[in-house]
């Protein structure tokens, strides 16, 4: 069995043109382990640029771009908004879909996050779904029942199939930003979960499903982190701003 890894760095609203140029020349000379995808989603206005420099640094087969978020229709009056396609004519490829910083901030609901994975998939990019607990809810031993009312409605929508084409990012929201990591092994537990639960559905699929582990990963636990037998790269936050730390992230990768 082959299983890609992925590791993606949200930048979130941080970074300008200049981290751009930094993050791209500073990837030039990676050298990634076998199997693994380099993701960089950075703030709309970016994108492009991004595209241009990873092409122009003859990197476009090692770092793909990403946009942190993209809206459920298709065109319309939705002022603000960022559709698919737009994204598609920009030749990004995979999108972050229900960060919890949107379904907190911006009141995004497991329904809207289903109808965005549709519009993504359906427009052939990738989306990478962003699903995890809160603090109380793991003190209140909620994960396992927070994690499957997140995952269903997009398998209700998609259908379980489509999921051959989903990556999918486990944050523990107590751990994103906070410099508080799940420890390996709840990591991987929870993990573990997240498979089976899609394995109920389809094994074929759930064996393939790329899981990210996001939630103040650095270059010093990723190693750790990366190794254990459900987590399949990260995705990073804070650690992605700085361009030899998550170069050291990239490296750790690996696919199973
Ligand atoms: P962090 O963020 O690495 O800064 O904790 C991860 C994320 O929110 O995706």
């Amino acid at each position: 069995m082959t299983r890609r890894a992925i590791v993606a760095a949200n930048w979130k609203m941080n970074g300008d043109l200049a981290l751009v140029n930094t993050m791209v020349s500073s990837l030039t000379n990676i050298e990634l382990q076998d199997n693994v995808n380099v993701v960089i989603c950075p703030s709309s206005p970016y994108l492009s640029e991004l595209v241009v420099k990873a092409r122009a640094g003859n990197l476009s087969a090692a770092i793909q771009v990403g946009a942190q978020n993209v809206s459920e229709h298709e065109s319309g009056a939705f002022t603000g908004e960022v559709s698919t396609q737009m994204l598609k004519e920009l030749s990004v490829e995979f999108v972050i879909i229900g960060h919890s910083e949107r379904r907190s901030y911006y009141h995004e609901t497991s329904t809207q996050v289903a109808h965005k994975v549709n519009a993504v998939l359906k427009s052939g990019l990738t989306p990478i779904l962003c699903i995890g607990e809160s603090e109380a809810e793991r003190a209140t031993e909620q994960t396992e029942t927070v994690l499957a009312s997140q995952l269903q409605p997009v398998i209700d929508e998609v259908g379980i199939e489509k999921f051959i084409d989903v990556v999918i990012a486990y944050e523990p929201v107590w751990a994103i930003g906070t410099g508080k990591t799940a420890s390996s092994k709840m990591a991987q537990e929870t993990h573990q979960f997240i498979r089976q639960f899609l394995a109920q559905a389809n094994e074929n699929v759930a064996a393939k499903v790329p899981l990210l582990y996001g939630g103040s990963v650095k270059a010093s636990n990723c190693e750790e982190l990366f190794a254990q037998p459900d987590i399949d790269g990260g995705l990073i936050g804070g650690a992605s701003l700085h361009a030899e730390q998550f170069k050291v992230i990239c490296s750790a990768a690996k696919g199973k």
